[in-house]
């Protein structure tokens, strides 16, 4: 079980994806918690602000330390009571400067923590003062991003990140989909029609996922992985090279 603790000023925004498809099964199925947290509530200033103008200057604002750092304090009275939650606890700052989110992180973070606790970035930063602080206070923390662009907040890597280390959790995938797994980043599939027709002209499957020869199916698979064949340039492809006998 992983739990997620998701501290974003736009919570609203997150919910609709969490509570629907895998992620809506795996938290019923007790293999994940997601905890939505408003950094907002807990901020000490009377009009609820949470940012302010960055010292040195600078365009934009950035995130002020202290309601990050309370819902953090907050989080962890609650759900990290024993020493050995917090070993097992990891804080995600999501940052386009951060390292780089895979697969294999995402393994790494299911197998490796209980509470996952990922920090949405927001404006053109937070204080850098909270990791600091965090560090100094024994949590492991991690500045991540989910790829080379610059989004307008870490709501989106957040949920990237959520679900992409739910599906390494044993049990959120089906049997069937765990041993796909491998193929699941390169391969490409067809379902009924087999033919189909799109401005007069005929895209059909490739001959041999019909011929039921799982050996030369597997060949073909992996030859598609090796090339990095795109599906468009694999309908033109296969249709010239039936060659499969069944
Ligand atoms: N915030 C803005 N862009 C981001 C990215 N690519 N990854 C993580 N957090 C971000």
């Amino acid at each position: 079980m992983v739990n997620f603790h998701i501290i974003t000023l736009f919570p609203e925004a997150l919910g609709g994806y969490l509570n629907s498809s895998m992620l809506w099964r795996a938290q019923k199925e007790k293999k994940i918690k997601i905890y939505l947290h408003n950094p907002r509530n807990y901020s000490l200033d009377k009009h609820k602000k949470v940012d302010g103008r960055p010292y040195g200057g600078g365009p934009g604002m950035v995130m002020s330390v202290e309601p990050l750092l309370r819902n953090i304090k907050a989080i962890e009275k609650k759900y990290l009571k024993a020493k050995s939650d917090k070993l097992k606890a990891l804080v995600i700052i999501t940052s386009p400067a951060g390292k780089v989110f895979d697969n294999k992180l995402a393994k790494t973070m299911s197998v490796k923590y209980n509470n996952v606790i990922i920090v949405c970035g927001h404006y053109e930063g937070i204080d850098a003062r909270l990791k600091k602080i965090l560090k100094a206070g024994k949590f492991k923390v991690e500045d991540v991003s989910i790829g080379p662009y610059v989004l307008t907040g870490g709501e989106l890597p957040a949920l990237v990140m959520a679900d992409a280390i739910s599906r390494q959790i044993e049990g959120v995938l089906g049997n069937d989909e765990s041993l796909e797994e491998k193929r699941v980043s390169s391969s490409e599939t067809y379902t009924r029609p087999e033919v189909y027709t799109h401005n007069k002209k005929k895209y059909k499957v490739p001959k041999v996922l019909l011929s039921g020869h799982h050996k030369e199916i597997e060949k073909w698979k992996e030859m598609r992985i090796k090339r990095g064949t795109n599906a468009d340039e694999t309908q033109t492809d296969a249709d010239k090279t039936r060659k499969i006998t069944t």
